[in-house]
């Protein structure tokens, strides 16, 4: 049996719900039992120049009639804010590992216009040219900056390894990080210094980033990482970490990096696992059954925590490395895109949006390894949180837990139990996670199940409910939204109530819930 079905088929007994209870959803919150805390990080994103993400989604220029701060979309600048979106991971992915951060500054009009990484890849063959296929570097490290500014997010720059050098790198990091006035190329930067912390050390290195075995890549990271000049900015540098389940990879390059030098692992700030679930059916026309399959794929991100961690611990006992989870989303066939050059791009549905929510409360109950971790990507894309193609832009299901979701940053993660009758042996019918804040519980859960309402109650161990607020997200699995019905697919409040100490409510199915309770 496994450990999930094992679990989750004895949680209900080993809690003792009262018979008429047996069949419902059952929650047991042990406040005094703390995870760690939830870091906001943790709600990351990630912007790759990749098809629509950019131009279209992102960039409209300074003199589009599309209203825009300094070239960028004003209204996913307000709908990033409002759900403290925290950082923004850029400019790739595997274009990353192309990219020459100096065809992006200075004066715009002077900028040279480059192959873009993905020009062959898919739909993108068929087109004559724009953005997608030829990048035109309009978007570059200032209008990235400025994007973060603007939201009050992080940046997270991706260094070249593959077709770049550690001088590139440093540089980059003198551009983006010396004092003004200090070193030539803060002159060129023009503004007060970004201080960027976070530095991928190049992405995906197993594949598109240069298809080294792990041992190679150690090196490459250490020349890389060696004496950085940080500029008085604490640098975090995170290595390109395992594709999903390759154990080899996280061990080979940790091994590497502890032969030459245990002390090197204080070089690793976070270790990146990219994850994608894959998809079923199509991206909006799908069987229940591919519904639960591709729900059930998504959750496999729990046990490869695990797995990985696990790994680390083997040349880390004191498991100093977190992980940065850069990459992950379900991600679908074409179809759904709104433009043809929008390559990977898909709608997304309720389905994608369940499989936000079982992912983000599965890093939630990990607050104690997973340090970041990125959607990919935010806009026209992979799993995104919105659609914009020219003066429309929608959110999408997924948008909604983020939004949702956002209560759990900063929070005290504590563990606590869901336990449900299971409709199918690979996925639980009830998840989530809870953190807390002083007198303030957030509750998030996922009723996994297709059509079927599931009554919940939850107790809470080391205190009392006072009172209850209650958010649902729910709607037909194939649910999303369109241009013509842009809110079709919102949260909508849920009836909860506190009773005795004990919070009941029902969740639709599917549903993702999110609760506030009141602690006395
Ligand atoms: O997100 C799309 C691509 O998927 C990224 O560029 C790459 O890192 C991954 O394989």
């Amino acid at each position: 049996m496994q450990r999930r079905t094992f679990l989750a088929a004895t949680a209900g007994a080993l809690l003792a719900p009262r018979a008429s209870e047996a069949a419902d959803g059952a929650v047991t919150v042990l406040l005094n039992e703390p995870i760690g805390t939830i870091s906001p990080l943790i709600h990351g994103h990630f912007v790759e120049h990749l098809g629509g993400v950019v131009y279209d989604g992102i960039w409209v220029g300074e003199k589009s009639k599309i209203p825009n701060i300094a070239g960028i979309r004003k209204t996913l600048v307000d709908d990033l804010k409002a759900i403290k979106a925290p950082l923004f991971r850029w400019p790739g992915g595997c274009f990353a590992d192309s990219y020459d951060w100096r065809d992006g500054i200075g004066p715009r009009e002077k900028r040279p216009t480059r192959v873009n990484f993905w020009e062959r890849a898919g739909m993108l063959q068929k087109l004559e040219g724009g953005p997608a296929k030829y990048e035109p570097n309009e978007f570059g490290t200032n209008e990235f900056m400025r994007f973060c500014q603007e939201i009050g997010a992080q940046p997270y720059l991706a260094a070249n390894l593959r077709s770049g050098t550690a001088r590139d790198f440093n540089d980059w990091v003198d551009y983006c990080n010396a004092p003004s006035g200090t070193t030539t190329l803060s002159r060129m930067r023009g503004t007060a210094p970004f201080n960027v912390q976070y530095w991928g050390i190049g992405n995906e290195s197993w594949g598109c980033g240069g298809e080294f075995t792990p041992e190679e890549y150690s090196v490459e990271f250490r020349k890389f990482t060696a004496w950085v000049p940080n500029f008085g900015v604490p640098l975090k540098f995170i290595p390109a970490g395992p594709n999903g389940g390759d154990l080899n990879w996280s061990r080979g390059f940790l091994q590497a990096i502890v032969r030459k030098n245990p002390g090197l692992l204080n070089r690793i700030w976070g270790f990146a696992l990219h994850y994608y679930c894959g998809t079923t059916g199509g991206p909006v026309e799908f069987t229940t059954d591919e519904y639960y399959e591709l729900l059930a794929r998504a959750v496999r991100m729990d046990d490869l925590i695990k797995n990985h961690w696990t790994v680390m611990g083997e040349y880390d006992r004191e498991h100093r490395v977190k992980f940065a989870i850069d990459e992950w989303g379900a991600w679908h066939r074409a179809g759904s895109e709104v433009a043809p050059h929008h390559l990977f791009g898909q709608i997304g549905t309720i389905r994608d949006a369940m499989i936000a929510g079982l992912t983000l409360d599965i890093f939630h109950r990990h607050a104690d390894k997973v340090s970041m971790a990125n959607v990919a990507q935010l806009v026209n894309c992979i799993h995104s949180l919105f659609i914009a193609h020219e003066d429309k832009m929608l959110r999408t299901p997924n948008y909604h837990v983020f939004d949702m979701y956002k209560e759990h940053q900063g929070g005290k993660s504590v563990r606590a139990v869901f336990a449900a009758p299971m409709r199918t042996g690979k996925l639980a019918r009830l998840d989530g996670s809870a953190s807390v804040q002083g007198k303030r519980l957030v509750l998030t859960c996922t009723n996994t199940d297709a059509g079927e309402a599931l009554p919940v109650s939850v107790k809470i161990e080391g205190g009392t409910a006072k009172s209850v607020e209650g958010l649902v997200l729910t709607g037909r699995p194939q649910a999303h939204n369109t241009f013509a019905q842009p809110e079709a697919v919102k949260p909508a409040a849920l009836k909860a109530e506190a009773s005795g100490g004990v919070v009941r409510f029902e969740m639709p199915g599917p549903s993702v819930a999110r609760l506030i309770v009141e602690l006395v």
